[in-house]
């Protein structure tokens, strides 16, 4: 008698009994993973057991993506090796050169960044193959092609000529370069280093699920990554680094700010760049970030953007009793470097391909469909009426 039910509708008819809906999968623990550990309550994130905080202080880019790839901070040969193969995957093929070339100039660089990598996989010879070796030498193609990628359109957009990688340049000096043409001076560049760190890997985020939840079919990296890039333009994930400047640019000014923010707040607006869906008492990457973008606002003399900082951070703390989260410094630190409002989503990207490239190659290693329930609340049954009857 017990199997006449079938299995799918006998866990329907129990979801629906308890009417027990997780939206959003809040609190929900969906897998394991071994790459970061998000802890709310002690307001920390580690990257393979070692806290974010410590990797900013220690180590550069390209030392952290490895750690996230392989597990453990690389030894100096290590390091040489992997920096020398990121190097010599840094230029893209003359037919992306071409595609990019072509693109609409108004195009959001977070389009460009997917659009690049569905090309990149019709490219690359092992795009199908989904073991744990090919996977790796994916994971570092894309890596080191997408500030390529990038940098081209940027240039590309503004009707200047492209400026191809030069390989004696650090991963962080290598972006400026094509974008600017010029590497600048170091605490700037360090600043970027230091934010790439940070926003490398956050656990089961929204863009990391995405990646998890194509791969769980069974289906290839690039299109992981792919879905991965359209999730994080989202204004409640990474596009919301671009919506804060695009708010501290509307304040205009300091004297304005606190009127701006007790305005928005009565009027119950959504302010980016504040709370967080696992850090409820604050987001550890900020402290890091913060004093790295007063850094910058300091060399770059500016008058304004951290004292709206500290106006908006201080009233939403005091009224609202919510943090700002990463997006809040890395804005306005981003703009101080130079950048484009609309590249700081894609700059997001450069540094989280390391964490997603990660979980796609865990989620293979022990793989199973992700396939949650709905409860259904549409019609009920309907019979079909004939097309002349209707
Ligand atoms: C990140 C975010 C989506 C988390 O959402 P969440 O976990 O679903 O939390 P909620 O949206 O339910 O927020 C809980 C409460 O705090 C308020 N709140 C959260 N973030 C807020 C913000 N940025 N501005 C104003 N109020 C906010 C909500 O209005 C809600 O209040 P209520 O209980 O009175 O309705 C949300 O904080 C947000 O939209 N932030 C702005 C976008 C952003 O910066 N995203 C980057 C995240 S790293």
């Amino acid at each position: 008698m017990k199997n006449i039910i079938p299995r799918w509708s006998r866990i329907m008819s129990n979801d629906e009994k308890k009417d027990d809906i997780k939206k959003g999968l809040i609190g929900i623990v969906v897998d394991e993973t071994t790459i970061s550990k998000v802890m709310p309550d002690i307001n920390s994130l580690t990257y393979r057991g070692y806290p974010v905080q410590d990797l900013c202080e220690n180590c550069r880019f390209e030392e952290v993506a490895f750690l996230v790839w392989h597990g453990n901070l690389p030894n100096t040969l290590e390091l040489k090796k992997f920096e020398t193969e990121e190097r010599e995957n840094r230029r893209i093929s003359i037919n992306l050169t071409k595609i990019i070339e072509h693109m609409p100039k108004r195009s959001h660089p977070m389009d460009v960044a997917r659009t690049a990598v569905s090309v990149m996989a019709l490219e690359d010879k092992e795009t199908s193959d989904n073991s744990p070796e090919a996977n790796m030498r994916k994971a570092l193609r894309i890596f080191a092609k997408i500030p390529t990628v990038l940098g081209a359109f940027y240039r590309i957009r503004k009707g200047k000529k492209i400026i191809k990688p030069k390989k004696n340049l650090t991963f962080a000096q290598n972006f400026f370069y094509m974008c600017f043409g010029k590497v600048p001076q170091k605490e700037i560049v360090q600043a970027f280093d230091v934010s790439l760190i940070l926003y490398a890997e956050h656990g089961f985020n929204v863009s990391t699920f995405t990646a998890r939840t194509i791969t769980s079919s069974l289906s290839d990296m690039h299109g992981a990554v792919t879905g991965a890039i359209a999730s994080l333009k989202g204004p409640l994930h990474g596009g919301a680094n671009e919506k804060v400047m695009e708010l501290m640019s509307k304040i205009k000014s300091p004297d304005k700010a606190k009127k701006w923010i007790n305005n928005a707040i009565k009027n119950k607006e959504v302010i980016m760049g504040f709370g967080h869906r696992v850090y409820k008492s604050g987001d550890s990457r900020v402290p890091t970030m913060k004093k790295h973008f007063l850094k910058v606002a300091k060399i770059k003399k500016d008058k304004k953007l951290h004292k709206i900082y500290k106006i908006l951070e201080e009233v939403m703390l005091k009224k609202k009793n919510i943090h700002p989260n990463m997006d809040f410094p890395s804005g306005p630190a981003y703009h101080l470097m130079g950048f484009d409002i609309d590249f700081f989503t894609p700059i997001f990207v450069v540094a989280r391909i390391t964490g997603w490239t990660a979980h796609i190659i865990e989620q293979h290693a022990a793989n199973r469909l992700i396939r949650p329930l709905a409860k259904y609340k549409g019609e009920k049954h309907r019979k079909v009426v004939l097309l002349n009857q209707r």
